[in-house]
């Protein structure tokens, strides 16, 4: 009874606030929803299409990871153009003159990234000295204090753990009698502090070693 009443109070009102019969103003609301649904819709999906775009166009733009390409023995000038700029080839950085594929991090040494000044190159005394200038982006790691030999230790392990090394530096020093003569010379600044019996030793040594290695077996040293 009170649900039939209601119902009368409702037409009337419908009929006295819109001018528009109960039939005519209900048919009129449900295409007002109708219509709703059909515009939110689209809507919807067309963000979501965009979404995908987006998605879609950012992985087009990262080209897929490429299994490590073993080098062998390159020069400082030679490791340059693997700085990330040329989207074809391996994003490479070295320590201590053993080089390091390091394209799975490109966020942190590509173009734009926070640590590209340190990418086609030895950054062994920037990372030491924990520094970004200009002057300390080298292989050179003469006079270093104990801690930043410490810090770059850290540095060198981090990096064996994680990257894969793919070759080493040619020290770019001329041939002396002693070298010619087979025996161990090496004569850069960093190898003069390997023969410190420092907790370097290891690594310096096995850097020393290394440079006599051809590049396949250098291959194998990673392991
Ligand atoms: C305000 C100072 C700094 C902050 C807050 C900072 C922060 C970070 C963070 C959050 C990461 C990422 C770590 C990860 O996800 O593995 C990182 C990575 C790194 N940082 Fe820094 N950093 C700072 C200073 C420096 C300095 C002074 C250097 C060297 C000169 C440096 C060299 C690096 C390098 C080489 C990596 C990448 C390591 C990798 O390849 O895994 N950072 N830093």
């Amino acid at each position: 009874m009170a649900t039939v009443q209601l119902w009368e109070t409702l037409k009337d009102s419908i009929v006295a606030y819109t001018g528009l019969s109960p039939t005519t103003f209900f048919t009129l609301l449900a295409l007002l929803f109708a219509f709703y649904y059909v515009v939110s819709g689209l809507f919807g999906s067309s963000s979501s299409n965009r979404h995908h775009q987006t998605r879609h166009f950012q992985e087009e733009e990262l080209p897929p990871l490429r299994p490590p390409v073993q080098l062998g023995e390159i020069t400082e000038e030679q490791l340059k153009e693997y700085d990330g700029t040329d989207n074809d080839k391996p994003l490479l950085m070295a320590i201590k003159g053993q080089i390091y594929d390091v394209s799975q991090s490109r966020m942190f040494y590509g173009p734009g990234g926070p640590y590209a000044l340190f990418a086609g190159k030895d950054a062994s005394r920037a990372l030491a000295k924990m520094s970004f200038e200009e002057k300390d982006l080298t292989g050179d790691i003469s006079g270093l204090g104990p801690f930043e030999r410490d810090a770059l230790q850290d540095w060198e392990y981090k990096f064996m753990e994680k990257y894969v090394k793919v070759g080493t530096i040619k020290k770019e020093v001329p041939v002396t009698d002693a070298e010619s003569s087979g025996e161990p010379s090496e004569s850069t600044p960093r190898d003069v502090d390997a023969v410190k019996p420092t907790k370097d030793d290891k690594s310096e040594t096995a850097a020393a070693v290394k440079s006599d290695e051809t590049p396949s077996n250098v291959e194998a040293d990673k392991e």
